[in-house]
C-alpha cells in the first residue's frame, strides 16, 4: 500500500509523548492513516532527519483584515505568515459592529473577507465579538449563529470605548454562553483606571509612546482580571483570560484553578520577551534613535510590562502550568503608514491614544518559544505541543481534528530542523512573510525555524526549497464545544 505523504526518521511529538525514532507516520486524503514501525513508502517522503515532528501550530487568538487596522495584514498575508511560522490553524475574529444585531450577517460579512484574494493559506475559524448585546440578539440570532457557523467562543472587553462592556452586559453574556456551550474570552483591564490616568497624561502633555505603559498599569490587568473570575463564578462556566501580561493578575487564576474553577489563561511572546523598554525611542535594539516616534511599533494592550522580573513572573506561570494557551495576538500595523502606528502623529506632535494598538507576531510565535523554552530546556518538547496546539484546539472544540498526531487526525505538521543543524542567526523583517513593515523582534537570535509546515498532508512550507510553496487551500473549520472544561455544576435555578 503507498501513501499521498510518508514522514520518517523524526522524533513526534504529541503533548503527553515523545514516541522513539523509528515510527512511519502515513497519510493519505489529508488524513493520519497509519503511524507504525513497519517502513512504508508515499508519493511523497519527507525524511524528518532526527528533528522534532509536532502537530501544526493552532494560533488561538489572531486580528486579521480587522477595521481598526487598515495598515495591517489581509487573510492572504496573514495566513501565508502563519504557514512560514508553522501555523496551520488560526482563530480570527468576527466582529459585531454597534447596531448591527444580525449575527449571521456579520459572520458572512468576514466569509467575504477571508475569502478575497485567493483565501488563506492555513485553516482557521472565527471568534465573536460582541460589542452591544440586546436581550433579543442574544436569544434569537446568537443560537442561530453558533448552530449555522459552528462558532463556539466569544471575546468580550472590559476596555476600549468601542467594546467596553459592563459587569451586567458581561453576566448577560456569560449565562448565554453557558446555555449555548460558547467559551467565553476575556480582555480583562480595568477601564476607568486608565481612563483617569489618561487625562492626567493629556493635561500634562505626556503624550509619547512610552506614556502608553504608564497609562494601563499590572493594577488594572490584576484587578478586572479578579473582577472576571469572580464573574465566571457567578455563573459557573468556564472562562479564558485573554493575552495575561502580569504576575500578579496570573495569581488570580491559579487559585480559581486551585479552588476547582475551570477558569484558563493565554499569553503572548510580547509578555516573555519584551519589556516597556521598548517603547522608548532610544532604546533596545532600535538602531537608529533619530525617530523619536519608533516606540509607538510596541503599543499594545495589555502594554509591554515594566522589567525582566515581570517577564520571570509569566514564564513561570507558564512553566507550572497556570497558563492553557500561546497565543500570537497578532494584531499588526504597519508603521511608517498614516493609518499605521503613524496615525498617532500629528504634525509632529505624539498621541499615542491614537496610535492603533496591537503588533505582528503569527509567524514568531512558535520560533520565539521553541527557541527560548524549549531549546534552552526551560520546557519540554510535550509542554510546547500543549501550549501551542494541543490546548487551543480543545479550548475551542477542535480536538476532533487538529491539535496532536494521532490515526484519524488532519494530517497537519511543524516539522523542526535537528539541533543546531541550522546556524544561530539574527531575525530581519524581510525574512517574513507579513505584510508589516517591522517585527518587534527584530535583532533576536534564533537557534531553530520550522523546517516544513504541513496541511492537511500538503507541504505548504519547505524553508529550504521554495519557502512557502503551498496555495491558498485553507477551509473555514467548524468547531464543536470545548473539551477543556469538566461538566460544570448544576445552574443556579434563578438564571434558568
Ligand atoms: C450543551 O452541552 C450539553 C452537555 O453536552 C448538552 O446536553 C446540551 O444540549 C448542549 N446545549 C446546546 C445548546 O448545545
Ligand atoms: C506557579 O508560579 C506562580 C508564580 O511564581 C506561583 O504564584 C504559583 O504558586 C505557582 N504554582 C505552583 C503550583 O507551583
Amino acid at each position: 500500500m503507498s501513501y499521498d505523504l510518508v514522514i520518517y526518521n523524526g522524533l513526534v511529538v504529541t503533548a503527553a509523548d515523545i514516541l522513539p525514532k523509528s515510527v512511519y507516520i502515513g497519510v493519505n486524503n489529508g488524513i493520519i492513516e497509519t503511524i507504525t514501525t513497519a517502513k512504508i513508502t508515499g508519493k511523497k517522503e519527507i525524511d524528518a532527519e532526527g528533528g522534532y515532528i509536532m502537530p501544526g501550530g493552532v494560533d488561538s487568538h489572531v486580528h486579521i483584515d480587522q477595521d481598526n487596522a487598515p495598515a495591517g495584514d489581509n487573510f492572504e498575508s496573514g495566513s501565508k505568515s502563519a504557514i512560514a511560522g508553522g501555523t496551520t490553524t488560526m482563530i480570527p475574529f468576527a466582529i459585531q459592529p454597534k447596531k448591527e444585531y444580525d449575527l449571521i450577517k456579520v459572520v458572512e460579512e468576514y466569509h467575504g473577507r477571508a475569502n478575497k484574494n485567493g483565501g488563506s493559506y492555513c485553516d482557521y475559524g472565527f471568534h465573536l465579538i460582541i460589542s452591544e448585546p440586546t436581550q433579543e440578539m442574544l436569544e434569537i440570532s446568537f443560537p442561530e449563529v453558533v448552530e449555522k457557523e459552528s462558532i463556539t467562543s466569544v471575546k468580550v472587553y472590559t476596555t476600549y470605548p468601542r467594546y467596553k462592556l459592563s459587569d451586567e452586559q458581561l453576566l448577560q453574556i456569560l449565562l448565554t454562553n453557558r446555555k449555548n456551550n460558547v467559551t467565553t474570552m476575556v480582555h480583562a483591564e480595568n477601564s476607568d483606571i486608565i481612563d483617569f490616568i489618561n487625562k492626567r497624561l493629556s493635561e500634562k502633555k505626556l503624550t509619547q509612546p512610552f506614556y502608553h505603559t504608564v497609562s494601563r498599569p499590572q493594577i488594572a490587568e490584576d484587578e478586572a482580571s479578579y473582577r472576571a473570575i469572580s464573574l465566571a463564578k457567578m455563573i459557573d462556566v468556564p472562562m479564558l483570560l485573554v493575552h495575561m501580561s502580569c504576575e500578579s493578575a496570573l495569581d488570580h487564576v491559579k487559585k480559581a484553578q486551585t479552588d476547582l474553577f475551570p477558569i484558563f489563561a493565554e499569553t503572548c511572546p510580547q509578555y516573555l520577551f519584551l519589556t516597556g523598554d521598548n517603547l522608548k525611542h532610544d532604546c533596545c535594539n532600535h538602531g537608529n534613535h533619530d525617530d523619536k516616534f519608533q516606540g509607538a511599533k510596541y503599543i499594545c494592550s495589555p502594554p509591554l510590562r515594566s522589567t525582566q522580573k515581570d517577564l520571570e513572573g509569566v514564564w513561570k506561570h507558564l512553566i507550572n502550568g497556570t497558563i492553557t494557551v500561546f497565543s500570537s495576538d497578532h494584531a499588526p500595523s504597519k508603521y511608517d503608514h498614516p493609518l499605521g502606528k503613524k496615525k498617532g502623529l500629528i504634525n509632529g506632535i505624539p498621541h499615542f491614544k491614537d496610535v492603533p494598538n496591537g503588533l505582528p507576531g503569527i509567524e514568531t510565535r512558535l520560533p520565539l518559544l521553541f527557541c527560548y523554552g524549549v531549546e534552552t530546556g526551560r520546557i519540554t518538547p510535550q509542554k510546547f505541543v500543549e501550549l501551542t496546539s494541543t490546548n487551543p484546539a480543545k479550548l475551542y472544540g477542535l480536538s476532533e481534528s487538529k491539535g496532536s498526531i494521532g490515526v484519524g487526525m488532519d494530517a497537519d505538521f511543524t516539522i523542526w530542523y535537528p539541533k543546531n543543524k541550522i546556524n544561530k542567526f539574527e531575525l530581519k523583517n524581510e525574512m517574513l512573510h507579513h505584510s508589516i513593515d517591522y517585527t518587534p523582534f527584530e535583532g533576536m537570535e534564533f537557534t531553530n525555524w520550522p523546517r516544513y509546515t504541513i496541511l492537511r498532508g500538503n507541504v505548504c512550507f519547505d524553508r529550504d526549497n521554495g519557502g512557502v510553496i503551498g496555495g491558498q487551500i485553507g477551509s473555514y473549520l467548524k468547531r464543536k464545544a470545548s473539551t477543556l472544561a469538566g461538566p460544570m455544576k448544576p445552574l443556579n435555578p434563578i438564571f434558568e
